[in-house]
This record gives structure tokens, sequence and C-alpha cells, in this order.
């Protein structure tokens, strides 16, 4: 591709002030920019929508609420103001999935679900599932529905259910039936200083989580011992320094086959990828 010598100027001009406002991954977020924003057939209009992208990027917008959509697990999700960003962190749940052993037909709850990326690539690797995404935020269940119907193009199905995972009445129709629980939910103790992109620019709700950042885990795990079937999974992302704390909790709740699993593969600057998973025992 042949840039002229005004794009050429906008890129370099961009790459600065991109470098000058503390974005940890300039080179990458610019590359995004340009593809999205700069390689347009109506020039004038490229640059000028090109240079208020790269503007909001420097006011830490996320990037991907800029361009609206993020790759997770080779599904191509919409995304916005007002919605989680799924991170590549959360993958490391799909990696352990083949170990769960789930047989065909078995039901599964995302919660906390978000725009559905945890869900959805579950449904995407395992079709003969019956996956269903919790959300609780009208602007995070519009996202969720909007991906859910995209990827029924690509024919993965998947069920959305708007319900408050404090609300237990939502759930008593999923009692002793569910199979798999995995949940991504908000885990940052209240007030911890995180970059912009997440304290100023994500729902609190979807980030924090009281003190020590587990109050909506706790929940979880009091009403995965009422879902799960006996021998059924739970799976929860969280903290690395919260391991030891929630391996404690799964334990308080008789959970058994307790371990922590974390992808290094999958960790970066901005936190690791863990999870803890157990297990209902049979002759619960
Ligand atoms: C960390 S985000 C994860 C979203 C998604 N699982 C992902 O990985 O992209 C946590 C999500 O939990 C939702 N949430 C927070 N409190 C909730 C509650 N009480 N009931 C249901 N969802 C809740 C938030 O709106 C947010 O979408």
């Amino acid at each position: 591709m042949i840039l002229d010598e005004r794009e050429q100027q906008a890129i370099a001009r961009a790459r600065n002030l991109l470098m000058e406002a503390g974005v940890w991954d300039p080179d990458n977020d610019l590359s995004c920019l340009v593809d999205r924003f700069l390689i347009r057939a109506n020039k004038e209009q490229a640059l000028d929508e090109f240079m208020l992208a790269v503007t909001e990027r420097c006011n830490r917008i996320p990037l991907e609420h800029i361009v609206g959509a993020v790759a997770f697990d080779e599904l191509p999700l919409v995304v916005g103001s007002g919605v989680f960003i799924p991170r590549p962190h959360s993958t490391v749940i799909h990696k352990w999935l083949d170990d769960a052993g789930l047989v065909v037909g078995a039901e599964v709850l995302d919660l906390c679900a978000g725009s559905g990326a945890i869900g959805l690539a579950i449904a995407r690797r395992r079709p003969d599932l019956s996956v269903t995404c919790v959300e609780f935020d009208e602007v995070a269940v519009q996202y969720l529905k909007r991906n859910i119907a995209r990827m029924t193009m690509k024919g993965i199905q998947v069920n959305a259910l708007q319900a408050d995972i404090r609300d237990l009445s939502a759930f008593s129709r999923f009692a002793r039936q569910i199979a798999l629980i995995v949940a991504n939910p908000p885990y940052v103790p209240q007030g911890l200083e995180l970059q912009p992109e997440w304290s100023s620019h994500h729902p609190q709700a979807s980030v924090y989580s009281g003190a020590d950042g587990l109050d909506l885990t706790r929940q979880i795990i009091a009403l995965a011992i009422d879902l799960l079937a006996p021998r059924g999974w739970l799976v929860i992302e969280h903290g690395e320094d919260q391991a030891p704390l929630v391996r404690q909790l799964f334990e308080q709740h008789g959970l058994t086959e307790i371990q922590t699993i974390i992808d290094h593969a999958a960790s970066d600057t901005t936190g690791s990828s863990v999870m803890t998973v157990g297990r209902l025992s049979a002759d619960c």
C-alpha cells in the first residue's frame, strides 16, 4: 500500500501522540487505527476520522471501543462504550474445556457474560452443548444479543438471559441441572488504581467487586452450589494474588478436585491469565 505524504505525516504524528499519552503498545494501536480509519477511498474524511480516533485513544478510550470490534478466540465480536472488552486472559478457560468430559447436550452457564465472549467461544468449540450467557447490565446485554445474532450466522448457538446473579429466583429453573458454570466476574478490589482504560472507561460494575475484589466471586460460588448437577464443574477467573483465597472459598463450599491454572502464554503486562476450577461431589 502506498501512502501519500500527508498520510505518512499523520501516522508519524499519531505515533508520537500515542507514545506521549502513555499508551502501552503504540505500534499495535497505530496499525489498528490506520487499518480502520486511514486507508479509505475518501481521503479527506479518512484523515479527519483517523486523527479523531487517535485523539480518543490518547484520551485513553480503549482501542477496541474506538474500532468497535475485538477478536476473541477467533470470534469477531462487536464491543463499544459500556461493555467490558473480552481479554485473551480468559482463553485459559477454553484451553481447559477438553478436560471437563462434558457429554452431548450438557448445560453450561456463562455468568457475568458481558459481550458473550466466553460462552460463544465454548459454543464454537462444543456446538453440542447448551450454553446460556447471563448478564445484568442493559448496555452489555445489547452487545451480548448482537454478538449472539452475529454468531448464529456462523452456526454458533447461545442463549441470553438478562439477570442479576444476586437474584437467586432468576435461576430456579437451572437448579441441579448445570454441568459447567464459567465466570469472568469483576474481581478488582474497590479503589485499586488501574490504567484509565479500565478505571475511567469501563463500567465500574464490570471491573470492581468489593474491598477484596471477590464479592461477586462469593456470590457465584454460592449460586453454583445450588445450580450444579452432581460432578458439575465451576470455573472462575480471578487475579493471581487472589488464588489462595478463591481456593479457600471453593473448599469452604465443599467443592472438590480444586486446582488453580495459570496460562503464562496468555498473561501479559496487564495481568495474569488465572482461573480456579472445582467440582461438586457426586453425593451432593
Ligand atoms: C469482567 S466483566 C467480564 C465480561 C465477560 N465475561 C468477558 O470476559 O468479556 C464482568 C461482567 O459482569 C457483569 N456483572 C457485574 N455484576 C453482575 C451481576 N450482579 N449480575 C450479572 N452480571 C454482572 C458486568 O456487567 C460485566 O459485564
